[in-house]
Formats: structure tokens, sequence, C-alpha cells
């Protein structure tokens, strides 16, 4: 038997055991795709339409920063959204400081719009975890471009203030393989006259790429020397966008169900990017069994429903350049890893030090604390599957994916588990732990 309760914190009961999980998902919309979309169509002329937008709190940051931008943009929500865009160029002066809250796609990929603005003045914030987080990584490369930003530590973090230039196309070559980079830089050729290009060490996901040559931008992709080219100046024309569920999301139930004995779950509407779908490839090198259903593109993005059973699970080494393909979902294959046979070694994955939380360092933490055996490395994890699992009280340190992540361990957890600090689920996935009580029932 299995009980979900939740009051001020997430509190997870197994008793004795016998228990399974069964039945469909249908996930929120991806996180990636539905920043970008509102952002497109905030800059796009016309409007553009949003079916099956995340209703999470990080699009919202986006939204309220492009409304405070000039764009018009309706109540959010997950049927039709609207977005009247107003210009690549024409981003008005706002009249506050922009506020991305705890997005780091939101601030990275607004800051490479913002920085072409010609004599225009923003300041953008947000909260404390993303107030720690490097901004360098953008500032440096839009610097380079003829941007001028300031912040605290030379720009490296924000509050920023940026004041809009006209922006010189470059030939950037980014020592991380970030989408986060990769977009902004991207985003800003959208208003340097001439070839922009980014070269990265491993490829990341490539939702912008696609979304901006729907959008009608000049965008071509150079697979073997993993870079992308934007011709600018370019315009935009608004579309008609359709999210597809959010695989980071997916990944919960998918390590749920291969995790508890006699379980089965499908989850419909899944978007299987190939950049994405690392957790697939990895999940299956660990022998989980998991099928693709119904495979189709929609909107210019691969989808399908994913149909995982409880598998016997074995341990493997996750290491190079699937690591950007599955960069929010090591959290989730740690917790599938305690239930593995034998030793789980996760590498070059240092990026995750400065993500919403240090989550090598948080993850080892909290697992320890249920029992696991699991070592932080200076790039990853490594965890010895099979040691039994207690209950006992964890905290997500703020951050979204560990909340969830504790949650689908807690289910394999002898006793109660107590995850404090779990409403921050809702950064990504506000309908979580109702569909957690559905699928334990
Ligand atoms: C994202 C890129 C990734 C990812 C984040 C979303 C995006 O960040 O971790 O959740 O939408 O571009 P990095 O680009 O910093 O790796």
């Amino acid at each position: 038997m299995i009980a979900v309760t939740q009051q001020q914190q997430l509190q997870i009961k197994t008793l004795s055991g016998g228990y399974s999980l069964s039945g469909r998902v249908k996930v929120p919309g991806d996180k990636s795709i539905s920043h970008r979309a509102l952002m497109l169509g905030a800059i796009a002329s016309g409007e553009t339409t949003i079916e099956g937008l995340l209703l999470g709190e990080d699009p919202r940051s986006t939204a309220n920063c492009f409304r405070a931008l000039g764009a018009e943009i309706s109540e959010l929500n997950t049927e039709l959204v609207r977005v009247r865009g107003i210009g690549v160029n024409q981003l008005q002066e706002p009249a506050d400081v922009l506020n991305a809250g705890n997005s780091g796609t939101t601030i990275r990929l607004m800051l490479g719009l913002l920085a072409g603005q010609s004599g225009r003045f923003f300041s953008v914030t947000g909260d404390n975890s993303l107030r720690s987080r490097p901004m360098s990584r953008v500032v440096q490369p839009l610097r380079q471009m003829g941007a001028q930003i300031w912040g605290r530590q030379d720009g490296a973090l924000a509050p920023l203030a940026i004041r809009g230039q006209k922006l010189q196309p470059i030939r950037y070559n980014s020592p991380i393989a970030s989408a986060q980079v990769k977009s902004c830089i991207l985003l800003a050729g959208l208003t340097a006259e001439g070839k922009t290009t980014v070269t990265e060490p491993a490829l990341s996901r490539d939702h912008s790429e696609r979304m901006l040559k729907a959008f009608g931008a000049e965008v071509s992709t150079d697979l073997e020397n993993k870079s992308v080219t934007i011709t600018g100046p370019a315009q935009l024309h608004a579309q008609k966008v359709i999210v597809p569920g959010d695989i980071s999301s997916a990944a919960f139930w998918l390590v749920a169900a291969i995790s508890v004995p006699d379980s089965e779950l499908v989850i419909e509407n899944v978007g299987v990017n190939p950049t994405r779908t690392g957790i697939l490839d990895a999940l299956a090198m660990m022998g989980a069994d998991i099928q693709l259903q119904n495979e189709r593109v929609v909107a210019g993005e691969p989808v399908a429903d994913l149909r995982a059973r409880s598998s016997q699970l074995v341990g493997c080494t996750i290491s190079g350049d699937i690591i950007p393909r599955l960069i929010d979902e090591i959290p989730i294959l740690a917790v599938a890893a305690l239930f593995a046979k034998g030793t789980t070694v996760i590498r070059d994955a240092q990026e995750l030090r400065v993500k919403e939380s240090d989550r090598l360092a948080v993850m080892a933490s909290q697992l320890q604390r249920l029992g696991a055996r699991i070592t932080e490395l200076p790039d990853g994890l490594e965890i010895v599957g099979g040691a039994p699992i207690v209950g006992t009280d964890v905290d997500s340190h703020d951050d979204h994916r560990v909340a969830m992540s504790l949650a689908i361990a807690a289910l394999n957890a002898k006793g109660i588990t107590t995850i404090h600090r779990a409403q921050c689920a809702a950064i990504s996935y506000p309908d979580f732990i109702a569909t957690l009580q559905q699928v334990c029932t």
C-alpha cells in the first residue's frame, strides 16, 4: 500500500510493499519549447498561437518579461495562448526591472534579444538561485558582438544592466555544450548584419534552431562540426506552435514504472527530439523495458507515447557526448541507479553544479539520507545499486527536479519519506503531486 499526502511538505508512505503503479499519464508541455514559443512569438510580426504551453512558474516568468517589453500575450492556458509580436528589434524599454524568477532559460535567452535593441536600457534579475548562477557564459560572447552589459563581478552575476547596441556577427567557439548559450548568441545574431556561428563541444538541444527556421529565419546546422549559423538581420513571422509533452517530466514516470515491481505506465504525447532522448538511451543501457509507440511529427518536433514496465536494471557508465542530451535527467537517473544491480558511474556532468541547485552535491546528500550508497565525484556521481532505501526527512533545496526525483526514490523506500520544500515542483510540473497520487492508487 502507498499513500501520498501534501500539507506543508510532501509525504510518501509505503507500507509493506505489494503495490504497483499503472495507468496513462499526460505530462505538461515541454519547458524549453514553451519559453521559445513565447519569445519568438513576442518578436515575430503577427499573431502566434501556442497549444500545450507549460503552465509552470518558469514560462510565466518569460511571459511576464515579454509583456513588460511590449508584446501582447493572452492569459496563459494549455489550450490556446495568443502572442501578438512587435518585431525583432522593437522591444520597448520597460518601466521596471525584468524578473526571470528561477529560470536560467528566460534570463540567458532574453539577454541575447535585449543586447541588440539599439538605444534602449534594460535591467534583469532573478530569484536567489538565479542570482548565483553564472552569466559570463553569455555576457562574454555578447560583449564580443558589441553588447554593453554591466553587473556584479563584471557581469558574471545578475542583476545585470544592458544598454542595447547595434551588434556585430561573430564566430563563437563555446567551451560548454549549452543550449542556453547557443540560443542566446543565435537570438543576438537576429539583429547583427551577417553570419553568426556558434560551435559547441557536443550537441545540445536544438529547439531554437528548429523554431527559428519555422518562424522564417535563415539558420543552417553543420552536424559534423557541431555548429549552427544564423544570418541577420532577420524578420520573423508568426506561427502556430504545438508544444509536445516534456521528456524531462516524463522521465520521472519512466523511472517510477521501471523501478516499482509489477508496474506499467504509458506516458502520452512526449517530445522525442533526438537532442533530448539521452535518458531513453541511458535507461535502455541499464536494461529498462521502455517502448516508443505512435511515433509522429507534430509542428516540426518528433513525438511518441512511451510505455514503461518494471525491469531488472543493471548499472552502467554514462559520460561524454550523451551528457547534454540528458542533462536535466541526471537526478532521476541517479534514482534509477539505486535499484540497479552493480555500479552506475555518471561523469562529465560538472554543469550540474550550476543548475537550480548544485545537483551533484544535493542528490548525493539527500539520497545518502535515504540509505543509498552514492558518492559525489568532481564531475558526476557513483552509485552502488541495491542498498535498502529507508524513508526519512529529505530536502529539495528548492530545486524542482530534485524534489520530484526524491519523490520517485521514495516510492521504493520502506516507511515514510517526507520531502521538504517540494512545492517547487511547480517550476516545471504543477500537477506532479496530483499525478503521483493518481498513479499510486
Ligand atoms: C535549457 C538548456 C539546458 C537545460 C535547461 C533548459 C534550454 O541548460 O538544463 O533546463 O531550454 O535551453 P544549459 O543550456 O545551461 O545546459
